[in-house]
């Protein structure tokens, strides 16, 4: 039997994924970007502000783009990319010539063996790579070897609720033997196609606009080695590795909000629980966290966003990535639309990132407006994940 790592090599070595693009100059302005870019997502990352000085960033399992896209998108910074897929490897060198990457280092090789590169880093990003390996603790455990003292890691796992349909197929498709090729390609297609609609794979199906590609179908249906994580799983991954999550890069799928307002039974059910009791139960009721995205520290560095600290005032708002003003009383991130009264659109176009919520609120036009609505409003923003929280 072959180790995991050769048969997610080869798998990669044949599937290059993420599909890759010829020019992230060009992709980025028609609104590429990924999820989790230190250069986008400072006050996530360091929530009491980005360090000053040029950062040491991994890129752990950097697939096709991923190490190019974030040695373009932070200059002043050095990016070392690593992966076991030569094919991933070859398009990022290819994105590296292009855009003359200098600050962009790449090696061939197993993330378990990443000390061997003899640095520090302080920021990794491992996105989608972790739930891939034979022993995902021994990955992060690797990484946390490497992680500097004050560095934050940004890690991506799967989610096991949204993704129960895929492990059905999962399970079905090595049954039948069918293989990681063209072949294998077509025949899970038309397979696909035949399924009922009562499937517990359709949403899934329907929101993945990416099972466009091969090597989509062939990452989602055969993958060799695939697990998928619930919250209280990912807590306990990073409890054992010895380290601490920090937040949510995106909080939308974790927070009671959207349909369930604070008259709702589940409001009253899952309001007074604690922040990992209340994102594990609304994981469950919701099944929106097709991903786990979120970040993690040495214990002790954590800087966590509470609405209820005495100097909330001075949390410095920034609109997340992808929100957009779509018209009067209207945003959009992604999916999400954001309904708003012409009060809360004024704050919201208010938080610049350079403005305090109390200098925001502060203003003689908000006089008659009471103090709590600021911390309140501002604090279901940042749960729906619209808006990232700088602390003081
Ligand atoms: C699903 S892709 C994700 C790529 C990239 N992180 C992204 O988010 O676009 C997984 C990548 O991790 C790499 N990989 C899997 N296991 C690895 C390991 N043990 N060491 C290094 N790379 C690994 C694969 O070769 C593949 O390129």
């Amino acid at each position: 039997m072959e180790d995991v790592s050769t048969l997610v090599a080869r798998q990669y070595e044949a599937f290059a994924y993420p599909q890759p693009f010829a020019d992230l100059k060009a992709e980025i302005s028609k609104g590429y970007y990924q999820v989790g870019d230190p250069s986008l997502y400072g006050p996530v990352l360091w929530p009491r502000g980005r360090p000053e000085g040029q950062l040491r960033i991994l890129v752990a399992g950097c697939g096709t783009v991923q190490a190019a896209y974030a040695a373009y998108m932070n200059p002043g910074d050095e990016v070392v990319g690593i992966d076991l897929s030569e094919a991933s490897l070859a398009h990022e060198r290819f994105l590296q010539d292009k855009h003359h990457l200098k600050n962009l280092t790449l090696f061939k090789g197993d993330l378990l063996d990443v000390g061997s590169i003899g640095q520090r880093f302080d920021v990794i990003l491992c996105t989608g790579v972790l739930h891939h390996m034979a022993d995902p603790a021994a990955g992060l455990a690797a990484l946390r070897d490497v992680l500097a003292p004050d560095g934050v890691m940004v890690l991506m796992l799967y989610g096991a609720t949204v993704r129960t349909g895929v492990y059905m197929l999962q399970d079905a498709f090595r049954r039948m033997g069918i293989a990681q090729s063209s072949e294998g390609v077509v025949q899970v297609r038309q397979i696909l196609k035949e399924l009922p609609s009562r499937h517990y794979v359709q949403d899934y199906i329907r929101a993945a606009d990416e099972l466009k590609e091969d090597a989509a179908v062939v990452d989602t249906f055969l993958h060799p080695e695939d697990r998928a994580y619930i919250v209280p799983q990912v807590m306990e991954l990073v409890e054992v590795a010895g380290l601490e999550f920090q937040n949510w890069v995106d909080n939308f799928p974790y927070w009671r909000n959207g349909g369930w307002g604070p008259d709702s039974a589940i409001a009253a059910a899952v309001d007074p629980l604690s922040p990992t009791d209340h994102w594990a139960a609304v994981e469950m009721l919701g099944l929106a966290a097709g991903m786990h995205m979120f970040t993690v520290r040495h214990p002790g560095h954590v800087a966590q966003v509470d609405f209820e600290r005495d100097d909330w005032r001075n949390f410095v708002p920034h609109w997340a990535p992808g929100l957009a003003r779509k018209g009067r009383g209207l945003f959009q991130r992604g999916p999400y639309e954001l309904k708003c009264s012409e009060l809360e659109q004024f704050v919201i176009d208010g938080a610049d990132g350079t403005r305090a919520i109390g200098e925001i609120v502060g203003v003689p036009a908000l006089e008659e407006v009471p103090d709590e609505f600021g911390r309140r409003y501002f604090e279901h923003l940042w749960k729906l994940g619209h808006l990232m929280i700088e602390l003081p």
